[in-house]
This record gives structure tokens, sequence and C-alpha cells, in this order.
């Protein structure tokens, strides 16, 4: 490589290669090579226990990889939002005090709000249509209104590398049309998204697919 290329922009936010991943013993990911870019979404499917979760956790570094190489750009900020998130029926947090917790990352959770962030809280429920909902405890909400909340969490955040584990799973066509323009917004503002999902149909438009098959993508 010359001196010049080295300099070029990259867009490659993630590059899994040759990933084994063992779990309680049995191969989870075999093999596995994965790349995601700034402005891309990849799109990850695959039957049941297939890999899709272990390979996310390996994208987060929640999980080591047992062989293989991860590069992650340098400074990139991770997000996951876990396969069906619970939240505790009786957290005394509001729909804006859940979406603003996606601003501690960047700010430090013992600096008070600046107004940009606020304004950012206040625009993401509106991406989520969720402005009515705003003041309502987190616990009382629907399962879709529950998703689109931490949705909205995750647009405030402003990750380079979104990972999001079946986000539309169980809701109806409202809260996943909803959903998946969030995700539009998320590559289109530059971030890198992988999300896993039963239904390619479900996004409103994918750059990349990967398959996995019993721990290995299927060519
Ligand atoms: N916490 C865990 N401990 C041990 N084994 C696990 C754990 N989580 C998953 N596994 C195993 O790893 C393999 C891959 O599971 P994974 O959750 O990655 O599949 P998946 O493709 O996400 O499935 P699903 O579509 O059901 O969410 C499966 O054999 C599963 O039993
Ligand atoms: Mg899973």
């Amino acid at each position: 490589m010359s001196p010049a290329s080295a300099l070029l922009p990259t867009t490659l936010v993630l590059s899994l290669r040759d990933i084994d991943v063992t779990r309680d013993g049995h191969p989870a990911l075999r093999g596995v090579d994965a790349r995601a870019h700034a402005g891309r979404l990849l799109v990850v499917v695959g039957p049941n226990g297939s890999g899709k979760s272990t390979l996310l956790s390996v994208a987060a570094g929640l999980l080591s990889a047992d062989r293989g190489v991860v590069e992650m750009r340098p400074h990139t900020h991770i997000t996951l939002l876990p396969q069906s998130t619970a939240l505790a029926p009786h957290l005394p947090l509001t729909v804006a005090d859940v979406v603003a917790m996606g601003t501690w990352a960047r700010l430090g959770a013992w600096r008070p709000s600046r107004r940009a962030d606020r304004d950012a809280v206040t625009e993401a429920i509106a991406a989520v249509e969720l402005t009515e909902l705003a003041r309502r405890p987190v616990g009382t909400l629907s399962g879709g209104q529950r998703q689109r909340a931490l949705l909205a969490q995750v647009l405030v955040q402003r990750a380079d590398l979104v990972l999001l584990d079946e986000p539309m799973a169980g809701l109806d066509a409202r809260s996943r049309a909803i959903i998946a323009a969030s995700i539009a917004r998320l590559t289109q503002a530059g971030a890198a998204v992988i999300a896993v999902t039963h239904d390619p149909a479900e996004f409103a438009s994918i750059d990349d697919v990967l398959e996995l098959h019993d721990g290995r993508v299927r060519a």
C-alpha cells in the first residue's frame, strides 16, 4: 500500500475474520467473516440458534472469539439493542428519561444536559412518534411503544456502530415502519448498522446481507 492510499478515508468500521465461538461446549460460530461499513445496513438472517445474537455479542465486545480476528476502527462508539429487552414494570423513569440516558455516554452522567442534548432527545422522541407519551413511565408502554423508546435512545447516542437484535420482532406494521425509518436515519447519519431479523422485508432498504446456518456463513 502506498503512503497516499494509507491516508484515504475508509468506511470500514468493523471487520470480523474467521471467527470461532464456542458456547456451553458447542460451536456457535465457525469461521465467520463479517464487515460493517459506515452508512450501510448489514442485515443478519438465519434460523433460531444459527448464531446471530452470538455474532452481535462478539461485535459488541461482550463475547470473545476462540479464534479469528476482530478489528474495530479506532474510537468507535458502539451501541447494542439486545433481543427482547425487558424493562422493570415499576421502573420510575419516563420515556423522556430513558431516551435522555442515551446522551450520557457522550456527556458524562454527572454533567447537566446541554441544550443540544435536550433538543436531540425531543427530536428522537418525535421521530419514533412518542411525543404524546414522553412523560409516561416506560413500564406502562406497550411492547411496540417500548421498542420505539429504546430506538429513540439509540438515535441520541450517535454511535458509530449500531447493533440491533431483532428490533422489530412481534411489532405491528406501524411500529415496524417507524423503526425501519429510524434505522434509515442512522445509516444516513453515517452509522454502520448491523441488524438481526427473521424478515428482511421489514427494512426500508438493505445494503448487505449475511446468512448464518449452524454458525457458518452461507455463501
Ligand atoms: N448464554 C448462552 N450460553 C450458552 N449457549 C448459548 C447462550 N446463548 C446462545 N447459546 C447457544 O449458541 C448458539 C447460537 O445461539 P444464538 O443465540 O446466537 O442464536 P440466534 O441465531 O440468535 O437464535 P434466535 O433466532 O433464536 O435468537 C445456540 O446453540 C445457543 O444454544
Ligand atoms: Mg438471537
